[in-house]
């Protein structure tokens, strides 16, 4: 695959991208029953649109907030009501698994000399616990959440903010990392070099904007860079 050229940082998405979403309710299936992989689709749906919506309607919320509305729904939805289970499952976010080739890849990229940034909808407490509990804190030059600018993704403020914090004027400089199909498409259409990262056999969305490659998994990013 060829290489992105003028690369000078590597940012990333965290949730879907970088840690495993569906973790927790992965490990709580005994409890949780034979829905649990539908539920947690759900809250992952109902957590981003809530996003989209709040930012729309200019109601500002953060992460952990948004999630926990999410999955209230979600399990509403399915009638789940077993005492303590929201919490529990609200705690094992706190602790997601990072995916495997999350590690070895930023190895690989700081062995290029590159910087590295997480760029996330989640809240500061949220991914430092995500990172620190990945064992991934060394590995990121600045961990970078919407909170700085009070609007989720894929508001242009948000990619913007990775810029001024790396302090880099040129959007191509950057390259782009997310598993997310509609936050790669916004990052290429800020002006990002993107890779997605396939990890879910998506297709594009019908929205401005095409990342430049596609990866099937982020053991194949430091190679292009
Ligand atoms: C993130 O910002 C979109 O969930 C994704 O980390």
């Amino acid at each position: 695959m060829a290489k992105l050229e003028g690369v000078r940082a590597c940012v990333f998405d965290a949730y879907g991208t970088l840690f495993d979403v569906h973790a927790p309710m992965r490990k709580l299936a005994a409890e949780i029953g034979p829905r649990a992989d539908e539920i947690s689709k759900l809250w992952r749906q109902k957590q981003l649109e809530y996003t989209w919506l709040r930012s729309l309607m200019g109601v500002h919320a953060d992460f952990w907030h948004v999630t926990g509305d999410a999955l209230d729904y979600a399990l509403d939805a399915h009638g789940v009501e077993e005492p303590g289970l929201r919490d529990e499952i609200m705690a094992l976010y706190l602790k997601l698994d990072a995916y495997p080739d999350a590690e070895p890849m930023l190895k690989a990229v700081k062995a290029k000399s590159q910087r590295t940034a997480i760029l996330s909808n989640g809240s500061p407490s949220m991914l430092d616990a995500a990172v620190r509990s990945a064992g991934l804190e060394r590995l990121f030059d600045f961990v970078l959440s919407v909170e700085d600018v009070g609007i989720y993704k894929p508001s242009r403020r948000v990619y913007r903010l990775a810029m001024q914090k790396l302090q880099i004027q040129d959007a191509p400089s950057v390259c782009f990392v997310s598993a997310n199909t509609w936050d790669a498409q916004a990052a290429a259409q800020f002006g990002f070099q993107v890779a997605r990262v396939d990890r879910f056999g998506l297709r594009d969305d019908n929205i401005p904007g095409r990342p430049d490659r596609l990866i099937k998994d982020l053991s194949e990013l430091a190679a292009l860079i």
